[in-house]
């Protein structure tokens, strides 16, 4: 019910919440589609495939805070977190597929993670809203997850497409897009 405004046949950029063996939270973003009602994921080895496979569950976060998306992916969300969002809901894992796979990055493995929602914890009704300004930063998020398994060559066209994606900001964005273009650049500085 709740998903009945989402296609199916479409990859959506969500947050996950998992808690870890000692209850530490981790948010992370993640892409989620939905086949027959159920949560598909595709986890590549993480944190939080481990979490989910610790406790066969994870909660769904949906949010159009960019800024947000950003902090999850520098690690810097913390519990109150989970209450800005706009729609949480616990997922209970069904099944895990895991499938071999080669691409850029070299041979690995992917989990599937087919899940049921269980509980729709919190649901605000939001505008459904399009910004080319969130887009282009959620493309440099995705980018940025990979910049560790990235060589020379494909960091430095990242850091040029970051100081593409900046300019634009600095024009079109508003103030969490810059607050995020600002995070970014300052942890590619730690390289
Ligand atoms: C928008 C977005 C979507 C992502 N989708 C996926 C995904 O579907 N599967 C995946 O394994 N990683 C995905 N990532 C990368 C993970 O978020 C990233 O590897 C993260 O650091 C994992 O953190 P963890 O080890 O704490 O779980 C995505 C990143 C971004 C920014």
């Amino acid at each position: 019910m709740i998903f009945e405004k989402m296609d199916s046949d479409t990859i959506y950029e969500v947050l996950i919440s998992t808690r870890g063996a000692d209850g530490n939270l981790n948010i992370k973003p993640f892409g989620m589609s939905l086949h027959e009602g159920n949560v598909v994921l595709k986890l590549y080895p993480n944190n939080t495939l481990f979490n989910i496979k610790k406790k066969g569950s994870f909660d769904l976060l949906f949010t159009y805070d960019v800024l947000m998306y950003t902090k999850s992916i520098l690690g810097l969300l913390s519990e109150d977190s989970l209450e800005s969002v706009d729609c949480r809901v616990s997922c209970k894992v069904m099944d895990f597929v895991v499938d071999k796979v080669e691409d850029t990055y070299g041979k690995n493995i992917t989990t599937t993670i087919i899940a049921k929602p269980v509980n729709i914890i919190k649901n605000d009704l939001t505008m459904p809203l399009i910004s080319r300004a969130t887009n282009k930063i959620i493309e440099l998020l995705v980018d940025y997850s990979r910049y560790e398994y990235m060589d020379v060559d494909a960091q430095e066209k990242f850091i040029k497409k970051l100081e593409k994606t900046s300019d634009f900001i600095q024009k079109n964005g508003n103030k969490k897009h810059k607050q995020s273009i600002n995070l970014l650049k300052k942890e590619i500085r730690k390289y």
